[in-house]
C-alpha cells in the first residue's frame, strides 16, 4: 500500500527516529509499502520518517541509474566506516523541486540487518554511498536543506 510522502517543513521529517528491536512482520509491510511509495514516486531512496514513521528503516534502489544495482533494504543502518569527500548533486521526494550540490563521503561502510532481520554489512561508493547517507540523514532528522553548501564531516 502506498503512503503518503510528508514534505518539507513538516515538522516531523526533523525527528529523530527511533531504533528498531527486530525485524517483524509489520516492519516487512513497512518495507513493502515504502518500496512501493519509492517507486510510484520515481525515487531512488526513501526513509521511513519521509512517510511519517519515526523507524530506522529505509528502502533505495539506484538501477534506475546504475542497472545492474540491487534494491536494498536496511534496517537500524548505521555508518561503521567513511572515507573521502565527493560532491554531487541530490534531490529529495520529501523537498520537491529543489536539487543542489551536498559533499558526501566518497565510500562508506553500513551495518544493520536486512528486511529478514539478517546482519548485513554494505561497502559503498559513489551513487550508492551518497544515497545511503542521504536516506540515514532522514533518520537522524537532516534533510537535503540542512546540507546544501555544507560539509560533509558535520554529523548532527
Ligand atoms: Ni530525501
Amino acid at each position: 500500500m502506498q503512503r503518503r510522502i510528508l514534505t518539507y517543513p513538516d515538522p516531523f521529517l526533523s525527528k529523530r527516529a527511533v531504533p528498531v528491536p527486530g525485524v517483524d512482520g509489520k516492519i516487512r509491510e513497512l518495507v513493502r509499502d515504502m518500496f512501493e511509495t519509492m517507486y510510484a514516486a520515481n525515487g531512488i531512496g526513501l526513509a521511513a520518517t519521509q512517510v511519517g514513521v519515526g523507524k530506522r528503516v529505509i528502502v533505495l534502489d539506484i538501477s534506475p541509474v546504475e542497472e545492474t544495482a540491487a534494491p536494498l533494504a536496511l534496517v537500524n543502518p548505521e555508518i561503521v566506516a567513511k572515507q573521502g569527500q565527493a560532491e554531487g548533486v541530490e534531490g529529495c521526494l520529501s523537498v520537491p523541486g529543489v536539487e543542489g550540490m551536498v559533499c558526501r563521503h566518497e565510500s562508506v561502510v553500513v551495518r544493520g540487518w536486512n528486511e529478514n532481520g539478517d546482519p548485513v554489512s554494505i561497502e559503498a561508493h559513489g551513487l550508492l554511498s551518497r544515497v545511503l547517507q542521504h536516506e540515514i540523514d532522514h533518520l537522524d532528522g537532516i534533510l537535503l536543506v540542512d546540507r546544501l553548501a555544507a560539509p560533509a564531516a558535520s554529523s548532527k
